[in-house]
């Protein structure tokens, strides 16, 4: 990306388009609705509204704006702004942990991309077809049972995935985003109306919306927090990549709602969705990760029209994962393309490859490799538990303090077009409110 002539988004579409592409994926409806589960519900929902409005938003408009001044990749801009703000070069510290971040998460994100793409042809055969609850849970079983059938996707996926980076073709993916987001919408609508005649909707709505605050625990805060940052593309760098983008004219913050509310529906939607599914069968919210794989295809399978959804479905959710990947793979790429005498093709195979290589570890935990443990969680566990609750916190706490200590105030207040008063109250959120909420979500989170 860095290397290109740095032709600046069409338009503020597009450029929309291409920050949801990265930031709607498997985050909002797989993880969303798995943490939702194994988190008890609504607390956690609450607390996650909070964080992506108070400390999302700024963080997102942060990492925009930096990358929109320093017109490089997450190190190089973060390197270059220190360097000219007479600051010290270790805020390059920043990039290189949000490349490594997005390193680590492509290598299990590929393996539940994998999922999905495994239930997109058992749709096309109508695998689901009629299925009872205990059908879909051998069916899941069965897979994650299975580590050639896991090994088999999770290829198939970072092939996909490499191939596109390799080729680049991105920008033809991003405007296929203009039609799929709206189809994946609605589609969730309909699965969501599917809810609402199944008799247990209400259950489900007071599950993600009426809190038991006593259930409310440091771990669970943190985990909200992380599923905040991981659900926005946060603290990677991703969004300070395509910040560099961004055309002098385009509004940061309204764009940033834009991305956030078109998120946070598809995960709200998602949940709701769900839920009543997992009540009207009696399965449990706190399946893990299968969630919503032993949920919608019992749904399908027993609906009319149901294998056609579910075709539908499966499709549009690898298409998202898809979108998602690409930019977890670009900064990795990139930073390799650039700091090695590699081409961008080598660059990407072997980037491709190392990530692949992770991620087999990952799989592997679901089966042969589930009673190796570190710090008590098997290897899938640890790669996303490091990430989204320790790595992505911290990164994009390092963006929001480098953005609002070492940027020129009156510069920013231009850029974001606020009046004082208007800015006052950013300033107030984004130097104090949002670092300080980090912080606190993070040390009672770890202890
Ligand atoms: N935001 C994406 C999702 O919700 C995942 C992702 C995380 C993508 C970080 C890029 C960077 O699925
Ligand atoms: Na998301």
């Amino acid at each position: 990306m860095a290397k290109l002539a740095h032709a600046q988004w069409s338009s503020r579409m597009t450029f929309v388009l291409a920050a949801a592409g990265s930031a709607v994926g498997l985050g909002n409806i797989w993880r969303f609705s798995y943490m939702v589960g194994d988190s008890g519900g609504a607390a956690f929902v609450l607390v996650y509204l909070a964080c992506v409005a108070l400390v999302g938003l700024p963080i997102l408009v942060a990492e925009w704006m930096i990358g929109r001044r320093g017109q490089k990749n997450p190190i190089n801009t973060m390197a270059e702004l220190a360097a000219n703000h007479g600051k010290s070069p270790a805020w390059a510290l920043v990039g290189i942990s949000g490349v490594l971040a997005a390193f680590l998460i492509l290598s299990f994100y590929s393996v539940i991309g994998g999922w999905s793409l495994n239930y997109t042809l058992s749709a096309v055969i109508g695998t689901f077809n009629g299925q009872d609850a205990d059908g879909i849970n051998a069916l899941f079983g069965n897979m994650l049972g299975s580590p050639i059938t896991l090994l088999l996707w999770h290829t198939a996926f970072m092939v996909l995935v490499v191939g596109i980076v390799a080729r680049g073709v991105t920008k033809g993916l991003e405007s296929a985003a203009r039609l799929m987001m709206p189809a994946l919408i609605v589609l969730m609508l309909v699965l969501v109306g599917y809810g609402m005649a199944s008799g247990y909707f209400g259950e489900a709505l007071a599950f993600m919306f009426r809190p038991d605050w006593s259930a409310l625990t440091g771990g669970v805060v943190l985990a909200a927090m992380g599923q905040a940052f991981f659900t926005l593309s946060l603290g990677m760098g991703i969004m300070m990549a395509y910040g560099s983008y961004l055309g002098e004219d385009v509004n940061l913050i309204s764009t940033a709602r834009t991305v956030i509310i078109l998120d946070t529906v598809i995960a709200l939607l998602a949940g709701l969705a769900i839920f009543p599914i997992v009540f009207a069968n009696g399965l449990s919210p706190g399946e893990g990760p299968g969630l919503i794989f032993v949920t919608l295809p019992l749904a399908f399978g027993n609906m009319t029209g149901g294998a056609i959804l579910a075709l539908m479905f499966f499709l549009l959710l690898t298409f998202a994962a898809l979108t998602s990947a690409i930019s977890l793979l670009e900064p990795v790429v990139e930073t390799l393309e650039e700091r090695s005498p590699m081409s961008r093709t080598v660059a990407t195979l072997v980037s491709g490859i190392a990530v692949w290589l992770l991620g087999v570890a990952a799989l592997l935990s679901f089966n042969v490799w589930s009673d190796v443990l570190f710090f008590g969680l098997n290897i899938f566990d640890l790669l996303d538990t490091f990430t989204s609750k320790i790595l992505l916190p911290l990164t994009g706490l390092g963006a929001i303090v480098f953005f609002a200590t070492c940027l020129d105030k009156e510069e920013s207040r231009k850029e974001l077009k606020m009046d004082v008063y208007d800015y006052s109250l950013w300033n107030f959120i984004a130097k104090y409110l949002a670092p300080l909420a980090v912080i606190t979500v993070f040390v009672t989170g770890l202890i």
